[in-house]
């Protein structure tokens, strides 16, 4: 098959790489032509896909900024961004424009389908009306699909070829030929009746995910009041072998689909005049967890007889989870943000991270950095890091992973 992805990012790329390594030409096309230019000489941007993953797929993959290429392709599948705005609405602009410029070269027998993460009703609501800009009619000429991408980033143990893949369809037909693409290379295909199915079941795994992180971040606040260890809690309520699924507190949800995809969900449920308050509230605790984080360093530097104005506080990673690059919606940035507004010198040390020009920052090493922080905060559980020389090496350690459960020293709090 001839298969075109469109937006080459965490999502389109692997996806590409995959349908490539099955042997089946693959075009990507993407709006930022630097990316395209650099993946065309074999230059990886996502941690995932590795420069020597690249090599072996010349012949097969390639990368361009011309949607003109994909009118020879059987199948699109489009990975744009869904943001949101900074109203916290649905940002559908990259889906809409996306749509519009397959719109413009979508022939008959095409199937597209759609990846991104959206409320129930988009695929119908918004891309089918793009592509049938073009005369052509959906479920008669050309096929459509909803189907939601479910990768981890940095997970090793499911991979996209073992994570089953859900597919909805707008026909019988369609839903057949989505599964027929996608059994290139998925071992299992679930199908839904509708696309509006797929699109809601998507949302469910984000929400379950981010009302439990709530819950447990709400817990963790109540054990400070209380006096009581939220992890041997945890650990407590763990050893039972059904009835409880382990979550752990942290410094806030971070990443492009948590703090994000629920209020896709939340927007549509207003739409039909529900409020949905789970999401709300989960979304609420969430998003307050960073402050609450600065608030425990501001209290570590306390005890220490130092104010935070003029502290030196040296964050241990900054990516939104351990072993991957990516900062979007980071907790770790919010508390880098609320230490300086309070008069924080504010450093970070991340072996997957060096620059955050978002904060004027590049990654210090990690030796220097402890020598001459005032405390270090242990923001991401980066697999690189050293517990033990960690809390050695800094006069204050506090510790928002509950990594360092295992050891005792009189200079480390933990959340
Ligand atoms: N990152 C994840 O872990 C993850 C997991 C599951 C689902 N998703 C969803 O997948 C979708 C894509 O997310 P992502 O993380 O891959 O985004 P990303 O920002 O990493 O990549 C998106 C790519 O699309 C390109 N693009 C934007 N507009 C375009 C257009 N009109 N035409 C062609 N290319 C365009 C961008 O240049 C970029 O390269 C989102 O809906 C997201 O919610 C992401």
């Amino acid at each position: 098959m001839k298969i075109a992805v469109v937006g080459l990012g965490y999502v389109g790329l692997p996806l590409a790489v995959a349908f490539a390594e099955a042997e089946h030409e693959v075009v990507g096309i993407d709006v930022d032509p630097a990316r395209v230019d650099s993946l065309n000489a074999g230059r990886s941007h996502v941690e995932d896909v590795p420069d020597s993953a690249l090599e072996p797929l010349a012949g097969r993959l390639r990368a361009s900024v011309d949607y003109g290429d994909l009118s020879s392709c059987d199948a699109v599948v489009i990975c744009v961004p869904t943001p949101l705005t900074s109203s916290r609405e649905p940002d559908l602009t990259y889906l809409r424009a996306a749509g519009e410029s397959v719109g413009e070269v979508i022939r008959a027998g095409h199937l597209v389908v759609l990846e991104s993460t959206s409320y129930p009703g988009t695929t119908r609501e918004q891309l089918l009306p793009a592509l049938e800009r073009s005369g052509l009619v959906a479920g008669e000429d050309f096929h459509l699909a909803f189907s939601p991408e479910r990768i981890d980033p940095g997970r090793t143990d499911y991979t996209l070829r073992t994570t089953p893949k859900l597919v909805g369809g707008l026909t019988v037909a369609c839903i057949e030929r989505a599964r027929e693409l996608y059994e290139l290379i998925c071992d299992d295909v679930v199908v839904l009746s509708t696309l509006e199915a797929a699109e809601l079941a998507k949302l469910l795994e984000n929400v379950f995910r981010s009302v439990h992180i709530a819950f447990v971040n709400e817990l963790a606040q109540l054990c400070d009041r209380l006096g009581i260890d939220v992890w041997e809690v945890i650990d407590a309520a763990a050893t039972k072998p059904f009835g409880f699924m382990r979550f752990d507190p942290g410094p806030g949800m971070g990443g492009h689909c948590l703090p994000v995809d629920p209020f896709y969900l939340a927007y549509k449920a207003r739409e039909h005049e529900f409020y949905p308050e789970f999401i709300e509230l989960a979304g609420k605790v969430n998003q307050a967890q960073p402050a609450f984080c600065a608030e425990l360093i501001e209290r570590a530097l306390n005890g220490a007889g130092k104010p935070v104005r003029g502290s030196r506080v040296l964050l241990l990673g900054v990516s939104y989870k351990a072993g991957v690059g990516d900062t979007r919606e980071s907790p770790g940035l919010k508390i880098a943000r609320l230490l300086r507004e309070r008069g924080g010198e504010v450093s970070f040390h991340d072996p997957h991270v060096p620059e955050l020009p978002e904060l004027d920052l590049s990654s210090t090493d990690l030796e220097t950095g402890l020598a001459a922080a005032d405390a270090a905060a242990i923001v991401t559980a980066h697999p690189e890091f050293d517990y033990e020389r960690i809390v050695a090496a800094a006069p204050l350690v506090v510790d928002f992973r509950g990594v360092t459960r295992h050891i005792d020293a009189a200079n480390l709090i933990r959340l």
